[in-house]
């Protein structure tokens, strides 16, 4: 199955994106989690990416679109994938289109995680992330046994240098201007569904995996 999960920063992307695609065997692929392992590693890439990142702005789509074309030509992606975070405009959704075709492919759905700007806010303020192994914690919805720390690996957690506040407000801008046209996009493409993403964890797993039964 070729899918996309859309939705504001801090909407549960990359949480939900994890747990459907394990449920599908397929692999996640997330730009924003490519872009922070070039960044950690002090790649061309990373030092390019870091600049608009730090700022809340898209990195230039040029840039983004090779990367995901070369991991989309991978042998894991070709029977299936689950992008979290791209396309993130409409001409990134036309090209990711285009190049579907090339392969002789298309996408057969398009998950919209559904949630308001002060739950994002929340979510965001609160998010802190395992240096070590990445996982994603939260101190008040999903907080680890010991405040800092990571439960599964001992590693240290830390905030993103993009989520302090005036910086998540201009995120949530640039999803409004930017990405939230894509909602039309897929709408008139016929293959958008939206999903409630409110509430714990496993129920919006489980909301999408019922989206997923029923359209796809
Ligand atoms: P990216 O990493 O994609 O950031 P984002 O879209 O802003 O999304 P986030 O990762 O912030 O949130 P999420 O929806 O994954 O939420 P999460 O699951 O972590 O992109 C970062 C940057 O990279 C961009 O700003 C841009 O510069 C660049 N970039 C990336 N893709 C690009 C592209 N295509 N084109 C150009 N530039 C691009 O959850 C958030 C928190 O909430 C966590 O703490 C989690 O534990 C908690 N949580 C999750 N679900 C729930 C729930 N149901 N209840 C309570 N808490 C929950
Ligand atoms: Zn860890």
């Amino acid at each position: 199955m070729r899918l996309v999960l859309v939705g504001p920063p801090g909407a549960g992307k990359g949480t939900q994106a994890q747990f459907i695609a394990s449920h599908l065997s397929i692999p996640k692929i997330s730009t924003g989690d490519i872009f922070r392992a070039n960044v950690s590693g002090g790649t061309e890439l990373g030092k390019l990416a870091k600049e608009y990142m730090d700022r809340g702005d898209l990195v230039p789509d040029e840039v983004t679109v090779a990367m995901v074309r070369d991991r989309l030509s991978e042998k894991d992606a070709q029977d299936g994938f689950l992008l979290d975070g791209f396309p993130r405009n409409v001409p990134q959704a036309e090209i990711l289109k285009k190049m579907l075709a090339e392969f002789g492919t298309g996408l057969d759905l398009v998950l919209e995680l559904v949630v308001d700007d002060e739950e994002v806010v929340r979510r965001l303020a609160g998010r802190r992330t395992c240096r070590s192994c990445g996982k994603v914690w939260h101190v008040d919805f999903d907080p680890p046994a010991v405040p800092g720390v990571c439960d599964v690996c001992g590693g240290e957690l830390f905030q993103r240098d993009d989520d302090r506040e005036e910086t998540i407000r201009h995120r949530l801008e640039v999803y409004q201007e930017q990405t939230e046209p894509l909602i039309s996009f897929y709408t008139d493409e016929g293959i958008l569904v939206g999903v409630d993403a409110t509430g714990p964890v496993e129920e919006v797993t489980q909301r999408a995996m019922a989206a997923l039964r029923r359209f796809a």
